[in-house]
């Protein structure tokens, strides 16, 4: 068993361990005193794991309730989370008792968002699923939904009450939704961790992967309790995820994951800032590596034109410019901003 502190508004702790999914009720007893639970999970992940959660959560006194939506990122939007409200509201769910997200990271963000919202803010639990929902996206409390002009435009920042990590959930994950994770791992080790990444050049990460979701969940907690609200340190988590977004975007969201393309965003933005001397040379190279051994997508199929022209719309543009990070090595890398009248010059 690992466990990890986060020391954000609401602090919380994070337990890593396989098998931690059957004793959901006492570790969550620990943080509440809720008479109900409502668990939330999508139509792939229940059918696995809801009635184990639930047992747990009863023989821990909870009275509980299952709320299943159609799994995919089609789903994640206000049309459920109404749903989800309606549910609440039937479960006589009050402020003091508390909602599970059981599944991935539509799951999470959309259950984060709703107790963030329902009753002006109720506590909730992430249990995560998906490799990149343990390593990513169950920590450091945004939540949200989709528009159908974007992904993520309207969320809340929310802290769960405890996440509860187990593992042995990836047995069950379809191979496509692994790499996804990958994708977000070797970035973790591209932004912050030579260690890391060398352990993923060294040693097969599947084998480690317990090991190897912790050191990510550090990382991430370490960013997030420096930049709670997205203000600063916290866009180096998006090291290859401008060009990672217009990848995702080119392809109408449907032929490369979002891991996927933020791998490919990751290769394509350092081999142009190894080019221009910015990075040591030889680091694209080592990320071309891994992704071909992670058997990863290394080639996008759009020209850099094409991937800048997508990049105008992006979230995280603001004023006429976007902030992208760079590396200067693996395991370092610094923020900087470029306007939208130095694209071409810069990225040629
Ligand atoms: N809040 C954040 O900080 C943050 C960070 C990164 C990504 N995200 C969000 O996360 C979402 C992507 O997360 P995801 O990849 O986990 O997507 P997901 O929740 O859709 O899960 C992927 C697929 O795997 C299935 N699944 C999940 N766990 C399973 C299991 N153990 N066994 C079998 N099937 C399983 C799901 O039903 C789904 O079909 C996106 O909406 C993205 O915006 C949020």
């Amino acid at each position: 068993m690992k466990t990890i502190d986060v020391q954000t508004g609401r602090p919380y702790k994070i337990y890593i361990d396989r098998g931690i999914m059957n004793m959901a009720g006492s570790y969550i007893r620990e943080v509440s005193d809720a008479i109900r639970a409502v668990i939330v999970s999508d139509s792939n992940v229940a059918p696995f794991y809801a009635d184990r959660v639930a047992a747990s959560l009863r023989e821990y006194g909870f009275e509980t309730s299952l709320f299943v939506f159609e799994a995919g990122e089609e789903r994640k939007r206000l049309s459920v989370i109404e749903k989800m409200y309606e549910h609440f509201y039937e479960h006589n769910i009050t402020r003091t008792d508390i909602v599970v997200a059981l599944g991935g990271g539509v799951t999470g963000d959309m259950t984060g968002f709703a107790a963030a919202t329902y009753l002006r803010g109720i506590d909730f639990v992430q249990i995560p699923t998906t490799l990149l929902s343990q390593v990513d996206s169950s920590v450091g409390g945004k939540t949200g939904v989709d528009l159908p002009s974007g992904k993520n435009l309207v969320g809340a920042f929310w802290q769960p009450v405890t996440v509860l990590i187990d593992p042995e959930t990836l047995s069950t994950l379809p191979k496509k939704y692994m790499n996804d994770g990958m994708g977000e791992i070797i970035k973790y080790g591209c932004i912050k961790s030579p260690s890391l990444f060398e352990k993923l050049e060294k040693e097969n990460a599947f084998d480690i992967i317990d090991d190897i979701i912790y050191e990510c969940v550090c990382i991430k907690r370490d960013v997030v309790v420096n930049d709670e609200r997205d203000r600063g340190e916290r866009a180096i988590l998006n090291f290859g995820h401008t060009f990672g977004h217009a990848i995702e975007k080119l392809g109408g969201y449907s032929s490369v994951s979002h891991g996927e393309a933020v791998a490919l965003g990751s290769l394509l933005i350092t081999g142009i800032t190894e080019n221009k001397g910015i990075t040591e040379e030889g680091t694209t190279d080592r990320i071309l590596s891994l992704l071909k051994k992670y058997d990863m997508p290394y080639k996008s199929e759009y020209t850099i034109h094409q991937i800048l022209e997508a990049t105008r719309g992006d979230k995280k543009s603001s004023g006429k410019g976007l902030n992208f990070i760079f590396l200067r090595e693996i395991g370092t890398c610094f923020i900087n901003r470029i306007s939208f009248d130095k694209f071409v010059e810069f990225f040629g």
